[in-house]
Order: C-alpha cells, then structure tokens, then sequence
C-alpha cells in the first residue's frame, strides 16, 4: 500500500495540481497553523442524500433525516435520510423479490460478471468525485482517497467479477452405487453493515462477492459516512444491475442496523466494526433466525522490529502501520515492539517522523493526516492519551489537539511502554504510537500473542528463519514481512480470537456467500462400471 502511494505519486499529484480548487491550495505554504485556516470547499456537489431502495431513491418512511458532520468542522455537509425499520423492512422485500423472483440469481454468471465489470469502470470514471465525498465525510486525506481507496475499490470489483464465471461444485467418489455432484448456490437476501473508516472499500470487500455469487443485498452505511455510497447507488442502474439487487440504507446502528441484524427474512450477515458491536450483531443472529455471520472486529496488533532490522525501513513502516488514516485501521500496528539494542536508536528516529508527519486540511496536497472522524472517537483517544501519561509511560510528542477546530490530533508517541498499560491493551482507534522493549524472541511471541485479539502483525529481520519462525508463532489472520499494510484484492484479511470470524476478500469470502448442496442419484445399473 505504502508503495503503491509512493509510485503513483508524481503522476497523480500532477493531476491534482491542474484541479483549480486544489492549484489555489498548492499556494499556501504548509504550516502548524494550517487546521485554523477556513476549510478548503472541495469541488464536488452532494447529490444523493436519500435511501436507495428497488433500483429508486427514496425518502426514509417517517420523513427523518439526519446530518452528516465534516470532522474539520463538526458542521453538517448535509443531510441524508434516516433509515429505521420500516425501511429496512422494504429494502429487504426488495432484495427477496429479487432474489426470488429476479433475474440476479438466475441470470448467467458471464452476464453477473459483466455488470461487475462496467460497475468498476463507472466507479473509476467517478473516481476524483467520489474520492472527494469521502475525504469530505471522513476527514482523509484527498490524495489517500483518489490514487489508493477508490482505485482499491475498482480493483476488488474487478476480482469479483473474475470469479462469478468460476463458482462451481465437485462431483465426489462416494462409496455405494451413487452418482454424487455438489451444487454451489447462492445463500439468498445478505445483510451487510460496515463502519466509517474505510466506506467505499469495505463496501466493496461486502458486495463483490455477494453480487459474484448471485446474491441481493442490503446494506446499511455507517451514520458517520454515507455520502459515498449514495454516490454509487446512483451508477448502479447504468452498470445494468436490476432492481433491488443491491440496496443501500443510512442509519443508526440501534435504530437500522439492528432490524437488519435480527430480521427473519435476511439470510447471511456480514460486519465491520467494532468488537462489542460484533458481538450483538451475532446475539440478534443467534436470537433469529441463526443466519450465519461473518466480523471483521478491532485489533491491537504487534509490529515487532527485531535487532537484526533495516531500521530506516522498520521506522517508517511502523510509522505508516500506526499513523495511516489518523490510527482508524483495524489491523493498525499498535503495538510496537522493539528489541532492546536497537530501541534507542528506533524511538530516537520514530519520534522524529511523528514530528515531521504534516497534519491539517485532507483537501491541501501533501498532507498525511486529517481530523479524527468525529467527537467521540476524539475524545476516547484524548483519554487514552491521558491514561497511558497516568499510567507511568513517557509522552515523547504529541499527545494534544492540533488547531482549535474540528478533530485533528498530533501525532503523538509513548515510550517505556509496559503491556499492562490500557494504551497497550486497548484499541485506541487514533495517532497514538506505543514502543515497547523486548530482549529475546520467545519472549516477544509470548507478549505478542497475549491479547484478546489477533488480527495481524509486522515483522522486520533480514533472518529468513526468524521471519518463518514468527510467522507460524503469531496467532492472528494476517503476518506481514518487512512490509505492512499490504493489501490486495486475492490477499484474505480476518482475524483470529475476539478480531472477528471468518475470512474476507480473495476466494475465501466466496464461500461466506455460497450454500453447498450435495446432490445424491441412485445409479440404476452399477454393474455397468
Ligand atoms: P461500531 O462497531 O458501533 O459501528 C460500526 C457499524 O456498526 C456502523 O455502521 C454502526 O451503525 C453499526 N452498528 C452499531 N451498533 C449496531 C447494532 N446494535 N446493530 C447493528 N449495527 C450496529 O463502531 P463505532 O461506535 O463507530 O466505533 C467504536 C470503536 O469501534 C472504534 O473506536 C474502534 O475501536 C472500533 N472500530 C473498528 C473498526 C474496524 O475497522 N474494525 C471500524 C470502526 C470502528
Ligand atoms: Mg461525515
């Protein structure tokens, strides 16, 4: 991910430059000032605020709506329709009556794939407009959202729609005078809630495989971050997907999410989010209708730099593990752990890359880090902040507001961290790095693993054998090697323990989609074979 940034850079800067709202911005020369200047107005209108359900936008039954905020401001961009029961309750008929009734299902994989297909290339035609709607509605930087988010997305679809065409069952060498065939069929109506972190890109990790496996849809948008997905809804009819195949809600979590989560005629869920969330979600499951679910939850995952580390290379990387997308990432490395030779020289440097990090306006090319998403998540990383001083750890910068308005951060860093500390057992979910010290390898494994999640984890050694050998001891979904954050479309995420059930993304999440059916024929002359 890191590299694909670097290397799109030049080109893509180059294109943000001939923009003219951004060209005015390239004036202004960065400075700490930067978050009290008036926002910049990104050049894009909010066009689709209302729910979209039956190949239709529509207004929320009971005439609702609710205001999406723009973290540099905390100020309504606009507002859009809040989706409640009611609504999920058409939205669902929608999606059986398709499912049932509708072409998607029945219609042949080539012309599933098909329609993927030109989705992406909608999508990607779209793609500075959109990734202004997201920066926009969650803060990140605009540069972030173009050249690596929606492109991502473009790319997942594109994978999906390479699969419809291959799902297919096995013939099986049962015992006995039996003709035995497995028949790979799509599950039915799915439910699909995901968070404000990452909007259009989890939406895609939900829908491609869904859509590829002949699935209908509804999903509801995180209450902080619907504008993008509105966006699309409305390409979906050029794309050529019929009719209540794929319906968006916005909405609150109590209020639509749950509904969605417990109703009777929803067949499979799937959730990004939050563990505790997680957790209900699989309780309104259980108490239904058992319809399986998978979760992607929150981690706290080690990025373990080892003595024989590239230090140069393991200082940014765990800085980009951490601070990528205001600290907002699920798998984000936050805990780092350092080897006791090493560690002087490692925070020396990592603090001043914290230093050097530029944060202000997501809309002002060049900068790495925006507000936090909103007020509560400010305020639960402020007090995590407060906790880890509290608790005896060093504040080796940061640790504060930056600019007197909206949710900027500044990058801040902990040192002489110990594992009982909450900063080191928590997600924080925020620009909050923990150094922690290690002295031998069975020792960091040993800490490593002992957390409540397991969702990924970092390495850096130049020793093939402590990279192996790391990598079969780390209890969690992902491991990356002198690398992090290294996502792709054929790459599975999920994580092990409290970081979620199931696997994501690549050709694992098929099957989260997918019912089995063993067919069993008696064979009428068995002599013959
Ligand atoms: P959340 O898990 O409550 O929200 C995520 C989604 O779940 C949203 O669409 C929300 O409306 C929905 N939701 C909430 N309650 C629900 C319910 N009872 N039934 C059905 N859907 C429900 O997370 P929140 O409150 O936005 O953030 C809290 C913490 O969660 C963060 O500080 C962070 O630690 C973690 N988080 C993790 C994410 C990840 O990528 N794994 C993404 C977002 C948050
Ligand atoms: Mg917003």
């Amino acid at each position: 991910m890191n590299n694909i940034i670097l290397i799109n850079y030049s080109k893509a800067d180059y294109r943000l430059r001939k923009r003219s709202h951004l060209g005015r911005i390239a004036a202004y020369k960065y400075s700490t000032a930067a978050a009290v200047e008036e926002p910049i107005k990104p050049a894009v209108n909010v066009e689709h605020t209302k729910l979209f359900i039956n190949g239709q936008f529509v207004d929320a039954a009971s005439g609702k709506t609710f205001p999406t905020l723009d973290p540099r401001t905390g100020e309504a961009i606009a507002h859009v329709a809040e989706g409640d029961a009611e609504d999920i309750n058409r939205a669902v008929a929608a999606a059986r009556k398709a499912f049932d009734e509708g072409p998607w299902p029945k219609m042949t994989a080539y012309e599933r794939s098909k329609i993927l297909l030109r989705l992406a290339d909608l999508i990607e035609k779209h793609n500075d407009q959109i990734a202004m709607l997201e920066a926009w509605d969650t803060g990140k930087p605009y540069e972030q959202a173009a050249k690596l988010e929606v492109p991502m997305v473009v790319r997942v679809l594109r994978y999906y729609a390479g699969w419809a065409d291959k799902i297919h069952g096995m013939t099986v060498p049962a015992d006995g005078p039996y003709h035995v065939q497995t028949l790979h069929e799509p599950i039915g109506v799915a439910g699909q809630i995901i968070p404000w972190n990452f909007p259009l890109l989890m939406l895609s990790w939900k829908i491609g495989p869904a859509l590829a496996c002949g699935n209908t849809i509804v999903l509801k948008t995180a209450e902080q971050t619907p504008l993008s997905a509105f966006y699309v809804a409305n390409l979906l009819q050029e794309a050529g997907l019929p009719e209540g195949v794929l319906n968006i809600i916005s909405g609150f979590g109590a209020t639509a999410g749950a509904p969605l989560c417990s109703h009777m005629d929803v067949d499979k869920l799937a959730f990004t989010g939050s563990t505790d969330t997680g957790k209900t979600i699989l309780t309104l499951a259980a108490k239904s209708n058992l319809k399986p679910v998978t979760l992607e939850l929150g981690g706290k995952s080690p990025f373990i730099v080892c003595e024989d580390a590239d230090i140069d290379t393991a200082v940014e990387q765990a800085h980009f593990a951490l601070f990528f997308n205001q600290g907002q990432c699920c798998c984000a490395g936050s805990r780092t752990f350092v080897h006791e030779k090493v560690y002087d020289e490692f925070l020396e440097k990592a603090k001043a890359r914290a230093l050097k990090r530029t944060v202000g306006d997501p809309f002002k090319s060049g900068n790495e880090q925006g507000p936090q998403i909103d007020s509560k998540q400010f305020d639960k990383i402020m007090k995590y902040i407060r906790s880890g001083v509290e608790s005896g750890a060093t504040l080796e910068t940061g640790g504060e507001q930056h600019g007197k308005k909206g949710y900027y951060i500044k990058p801040t860093v902990f040192s002489k961290v110990k594992d009982d500390m909450l900063i080191a057992q928590d997600e924080i979910f925020g620009p909050v790095q923990t150094i922690l010290k290690f002295k031998d390898l069975n020792e960091v494994v040993q800490r490593a693993n002992n957390s409540r999640y397991g969702l990924a984890a970092g390495v850096f050694t130049q020793n093939i054998d402590t990279a192996n050998t790391l990598a079969r001891a780390l209890k969690v979904g992902t491991v990356w090697i002198n690398c992090f954050d290294v996502f792709d479309a054929a790459i599975p995420f999920g994580g092990y323990k409290m970081s979620g059930q199931g696997r994501e993304k690549a050709e694992y999440s098929l099957k989260n989609y997918l019912q089995v059916k063993a067919v069993v024929t008696a064979l009428k002359n068995p002599a013959w074979l």
